[in-house]
Order: C-alpha cells, then sequence, then structure tokens
C-alpha cells in the first residue's frame, strides 16, 4: 500500500466532546471550512492536522512546499472577523460550528492577517476578481486562524451517504479486492467520453480505477453533485467492468486554481490509497485563465518521490468520425474537421439550450439522467 503523504495517515476524529466545555468562541464555518475540517479529521489532507498557521500559510503561497518542505500547493486556512480575532490568542480553544451543530474545537496557535493579493497572484496565477476562486477567497473574513483540530461529528448526509469514504477505508477496500495499483480520477463534471477514453487507457496499465468525483462547493454553472452522482451509477453499471472500478467521493470544495490544484487533488488522492493520478487537458481549470497544459507542467517543480503518487498526463481527448473512435493527437492522424472535440464546458451548454448531445460526447444513458435531473431542479426552483 502507498505511503500517505508526509509518512503518516492523519486521524483527528474523537469522541472527546468535553473539549467544547474548554472553548473561548463559537467559530462559524463556511460550506469550504466544513468540508476542509472533515477532510484533514480523516487524513484526506493529511500530514495536515489541522488549519495552516501562517508559517505553513507563507511557505505554500510562496513555494508550493510546508514549511518542513514537504509539496503542498494550496493553502487550508480558516479565515475569521476581526472582531473574532481580536479575542483570540496561542493556546485558546475555539468550537467550529456550522448552523447550530458544533462539528470540533480549533487549539489556536496562529491568528494573522493574510496578504490576499498575494495569495490571490501565487495561488491562481491572475489578481482577476471575476475568477471564481479569487471571488470566494476576497469573500471570506480577513483574518486566519491556524491550529490543530478534532472533530467530534462529521456532516450528516441525507443522499450517496454510503459513498464518502475515509482514506483508510478505500485503503481497506483496495486490499479486499486485490488491487495493488490504483488510478485515481477526480472530476466535476458528469463523465463524458473523453473522460471513459483516458480512464480506460489508464485502467489498462492498473489494477482498479477509483472514480473520486470532486462533491464539495462548485459554481452554480457546474452540474449540481447530486445529479452526477446518478450519472457515475448508471455509467458504472453499463459501461465498467464491476470488479476493476470502485465509486467514492471527495467531499471538497473546488478551488478552479488549475495546476497547484492538480498537484493538490494528486496529493490528496494519494492519501486516499491510489498509486496513480489522472492529469488531462486544462485540469481544474476554468475561463481561459491556464495554459491546456500547465496541470501538467507543473509537476515538473517536484522529483517523482517527493509527489509519491505517480501521474498519467493525457492529451487533449476527441472522437475522430474518421477513426470512428476516441484519441488524441497521439494516436489520431486525422485533420481537425474529423474531430468532435469534447468537453464538460460543452456538453453543459448544448443541455441548457435543449440540445442533445450526441452518443460520441456522452452515453445516452448520462444524458437522460442529466436532463431529467436538471429538468426536476428547475422545476424545484420554479415551485
Ligand atoms: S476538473 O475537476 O479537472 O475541473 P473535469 O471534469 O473538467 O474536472 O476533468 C476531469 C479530468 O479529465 C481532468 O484531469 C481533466 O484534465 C481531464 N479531461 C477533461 N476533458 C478532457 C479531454 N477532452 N481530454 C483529456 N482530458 C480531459
Amino acid at each position: 500500500m502507498i505511503d500517505p503523504h508526509g509518512g503518516t495517515l492523519i486521524n483527528r476524529l474523537s469522541n472527546d466532546h468535553a473539549c467544547y466545555s474548554s472553548c473561548k468562541l463559537d467559530i462559524e464555518l463556511d460550506g469550504m471550512a466544513l468540508a476542509d475540517l472533515e477532510l484533514i479529521a480523516i487524513g484526506g489532507y493529511s500530514p495536515l492536522d489541522g488549519f495552516m498557521g501562517q508559517n505553513d500559510y507563507r511557505s505554500v503561497v510562496e513555494n508550493m512546499r510546508l514549511a518542513s518542505g514537504l509539496p503542498w500547493s494550496l493553502p487550508v486556512t480558516l479565515p475569521v472577523n476581526e472582531q473574532e480575532a481580536a479575542l483570540l490568542s496561542h493556546g485558546d480553544k475555539v468550537s467550529l460550528m456550522k448552523d447550530g451543530v458544533h462539528y470540533g474545537c480549533l487549539t489556536v496557535t496562529d491568528v494573522y492577517t493574510p496578504d490576499k493579493a498575494v495569495e490571490a497572484k501565487r495561488v491562481f496565477g491572475t489578481d482577476d476578481p471575476g475568477h471564481p476562486g479569487i471571488h470566494k477567497l476576497y469573500n471570506r473574513p480577513s483574518i486566519y486562524i491556524g491550529g490543530p483540530v478534532i472533530v467530534t461529528r462529521r456532516p450528516s448526509r441525507t443522499q450517496f451517504s454510503e459513498y464518502y469514504l475515509t482514506p483508510t477505508e478505500t485503503r481497506e477496500a483496495f486490499t479486499r479486492k486485490g488491487w495493488s495499483t490504483v488510478v485515481g480520477f477526480q472530476t466535476r463534471n458528469p463523465v463524458h467520453r473523453a473522460h471513459e477514453y483516458i480512464q480506460k487507457t489508464a485502467l489498462e496499465a492498473v489494477d482498479g480505477l477509483l472514480l473520486h468525483p470532486l462533491v464539495g462547493e462548485t459554481k452554480s454553472d457546474d452540474i449540481p453533485a447530486d445529479i452526477r452522482m446518478e450519472s457515475y451509477r448508471t455509467l458504472l453499471d453499463h459501461y465498467y467492468p464491476a470488479k476493476r472500478t470502485m465509486l467514492a467521493v471527495f467531499p471538497a470544495a473546488m478551488r478552479y486554481a488549475g495546476p497547484r490544484e492538480a498537484v493538490f487533488h494528486a496529493i490528496v488522492r494519494k492519501n486516499f490509497g491510489c498509486t496513480h493520478f489522472i492529469v488531462g487537458r486544462d485540469h481544474a481549470g476554468v475561463g481561459n485563465y491556464y495554459g491546456t497544459y500547465d496541470a501538467q507542467k507543473i509537476f515538473s517543480c517536484f522529483s517523482k518521490e517527493e509527489i509519491g503518487i505517480q501521474t498519467l498526463f493525457f492529451e487533449n481527448s476527441f472522437y475522430c468520425n474518421k477513426c470512428g473512435s476516441m484519441g488524441s493527437s497521439k494516436t489520431c492522424p486525422h485533420d481537425e474537421e474529423d474531430r468532435l472535440i469534447l468537453s464538460g464546458t460543452k456538453v453543459r451548454t448544448m443541455l441548457k439550450n435543449g440540445e442533445l448531445p450526441p452518443k460520441e460526447f456522452s452515453r445516452p444513458e448520462v444524458i437522460e439522467i442529466l436532463i431529467n435531473g436538471l429538468r426536476e431542479k428547475q422545476k424545484q426552483l420554479k415551485i
């Protein structure tokens, strides 16, 4: 089994409810912070055992490494407002809540003011407030607190709860299945033919595929996670070998940080026990902020040993009418006009305009679920 990042799988889940009695303040978490809290607790973010203090934060923003030197590409921070920050100092405990529910406690080691302009530029590669990650960054409170956490409760789920597996659980599942090599696949979209093509190409070389869709907060025009989950289940049932595929979810919020998020996605999947990770075209990208293959090039900033998980890079894949199959410029000799260029964005646009994406774009069973699911959501919005 592959080692977790930093060597130890973190577990900050605890039954110690006594922690709440010594808390100085209740801190209300946003959706992103609650998702990060859960991922810290279950070891998805190993070696992080809490929200980042100033040294780790600065080092990550500037050098894509924790203060220890270990690669880590995205800040994992807990923003609080100025009034809250003024009451806190080193050693204080705060209770972490959302909507009236206590999830855990943090012991404060750091209270610090980030330079968000620097964070935006370094992490997202732009200072454009129109970038959804930067919009989110500036909308969060202005002071960060850091320190180790314990978590007494994971968020409850009414739907698809059986897919919220911890890294320990996915690792155990891989062992039970007898998989020694597992490729992880990140997506925030329904799985289309290009995704299927690169997944199955990878699956030719490894024992198993972990389809690991991100189901935390995404921007409003992405397809909602519940509809996507239906589509993943149906797709796996119809087109994938059950013995070689597994579905579980990654509850983090999407940052849209392109290259830096690709590194983060890879490291986290290593913690979940994957030995390989797919990075295709414009991974975790949005708009035109990143070059098509920037999310692959960034891995050259690290040695293979320090990343640990093996990256599998894929060219832009498409359906070629002349080949009558999926391919990429590495495998198809034909011209642009013979190729159907596939992307999640294109499918979303077609669905929005009431057009049916062709079967070369997406499996008909998937399209049916997307159309019905989106129609249902629209009805609910109108009620
Ligand atoms: S995201 O999480 O990276 O934003 P998305 O669903 O768009 O999700 O992509 C999932 C993975 O498939 C990423 O690694 C992405 O690079 C890759 N990918 C998406 N479309 C293509 C394509 N047409 N050709 C090659 N790789 C692709």
